[in-house]
C-alpha cells in the first residue's frame, strides 16, 4: 500500500479532491462533520441524487464524525501526511481542547504519524497563528520551521483561504515534521 494521508476538517472538499487527483499514489482519509461541506465534496464527485452508493475516487475515504474518534483508533505510526487547513480558531479560553494544535493533542497526532511525516498547518487567525507559535515552540516531538507567508507549491487552495485573503488576511503556512 503507498502512502496514507489524513485531512482534518476539509471543509467543501477542494483541497482534499485537488490532493487526490494530483497523487493517485496516495489514499487520503478526509474528515469533516459539517453536513453542508460533506454534500459539497459528494456533489463534486458523484452525480445528482447517487450519493448513497456512487463510488467515491478509489483514493478517497470519507470520515463524516469527529476526527479525534478516527485518531483514537488509528493504529501507531500509520499516517505519512496530515492536513490541518485554516482549523476553526476557537477564540474562547474555554474551548482551546477543541484545537489539534494543543498541547494535550500533540500526543495522539504524534502517535499516529510516522517518523519523518509531514503536518501542514495552515490558518489565517492571528490569534491562532501565537497559539501555534507558542504550543509548537515548546514541544519536541515535532521539528519546527518557520511558516511561509505564499502558499507552497503542492498545497491546494482553500475556500477558507480565499475567504481570507479576500478580507485581506495574511495566512501562514506551516510544515512540522515528526522527529523519529
Ligand atoms: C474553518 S473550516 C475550514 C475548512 C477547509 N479546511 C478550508 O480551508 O476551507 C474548519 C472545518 O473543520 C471542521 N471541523 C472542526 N472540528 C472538526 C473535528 N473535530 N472533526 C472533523 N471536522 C472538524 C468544521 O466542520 C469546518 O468545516
Amino acid at each position: 500500500m503507498g502512502p496514507l494521508w489524513l485531512e482534518i476538517g476539509f471543509g467543501g472538499g477542494e483541497h482534499a479532491l485537488a490532493q487526490v487527483r494530483a497523487h493517485p499514489e496516495a489514499t487520503l482519509i478526509a474528515c469533516e462533520v459539517f453536513e453542508n461541506g460533506i454534500c459539497s465534496l459528494l456533489s463534486a464527485v458523484v452525480p445528482e441524487g447517487e450519493e448513497a452508493d456512487a463510488p467515491l475516487p478509489p483514493n478517497l475515504h470519507l470520515w463524516t464524525d469527529d476526527a479525534r474518534v478516527l485518531l483514537r483508533q488509528l493504529p501507531d505510526a500509520c499516517l505519512d501526511r496530515l492536513f490541518l487547513m485554516f482549523p476553526d480558531p476557537w477564540p474562547k479560553m474555554r474551548h482551546a481542547k477543541r484545537r489539534f494544535v494543543h498541547p494535550e493533542q500533540l500526543g495522539l497526532l504524534g502517535r499516529v504519524l510516522k517518523p519523518g511525516a509531514e503536518w501542514r498547518v495552515a490558518s489565517d487567525d492571528p490569534t491562532y497563528q501565537a497559539w501555534v507559535r507558542n504550543v509548537m515552540a515548546g514541544q519536541t516531538l515535532f521539528q519546527v520551521a518557520e511558516p511561509a507567508t505564499t502558499r507552497p507549491d503542492g498545497w491546494p487552495p482553500t475556500r477558507y483561504e480565499a475567504k481570507a485573503l479576500r478580507a485581506g488576511r495574511q495566512p501562514l503556512y506551516w510544515t512540522f515534521r515528526r522527529r523519529g
